[in-house]
């Protein structure tokens, strides 16, 4: 039996996922209410971090060696409606990048089990 290839490899592995990160950080810093979230970050680290849990999200060999993204979040005070913001953001990237809608469905997912870590006010606080 022929062995179903994963997401991460269906979207054409590491090389695919850096570039949709790319791309993904480029929108959210070119979006004037998101920018200023980065000021002072180290992007390249931030960049290969969400590179490592992109991947092993879709299914790639290597296992997330960031931190927890409580953590990593925890002072940032990222607002619920930010949170959709950059959802929807990561969402269009990897379509325009080609993935499908089982890829998509499958990081919406991940995307709201990760919310509680990364949201710290809710929107109706945001200010
Ligand atoms: C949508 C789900 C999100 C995921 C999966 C995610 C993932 C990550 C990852 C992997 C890191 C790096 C952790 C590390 O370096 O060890 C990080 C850091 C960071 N994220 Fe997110 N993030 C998300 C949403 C957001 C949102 C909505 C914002 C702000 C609008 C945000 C702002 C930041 C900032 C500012 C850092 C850097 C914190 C620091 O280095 O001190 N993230 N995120």
């Amino acid at each position: 039996m022929v062995a179903l290839a994963s997401h991460y490899e269906s979207i054409g592995g590491n090389p695919a996922v850096r570039e949709v990160v790319e791309h993904f950080y480029a929108a959210v810093l070119d979006d004037a209410e998101l920018k200023p979230y980065f000021d002072g970050v180290d992007l390249v680290r931030l960049k290969r971090h969400m590179v490592m849990l992109l991947c092993s999200v879709l299914g790639g060999p290597d296992g997330y060696k960031g931190r927890d993204l409580a953590d990593a979040h925890r002072g940032v005070g990222v607002t619920g409606e930010h949170y959709e913001k950059v959802g929807g953001v990561l969402v269009a990237t990897l379509r325009d990048h080609g993935a499908g809608e089982e890829i998509v469905g499958h990081v919406v997912t991940a995307l709201g089990e990760v919310r509680g870590a990364v949201v710290e006010r809710p929107a109706e606080a945001a200010g």
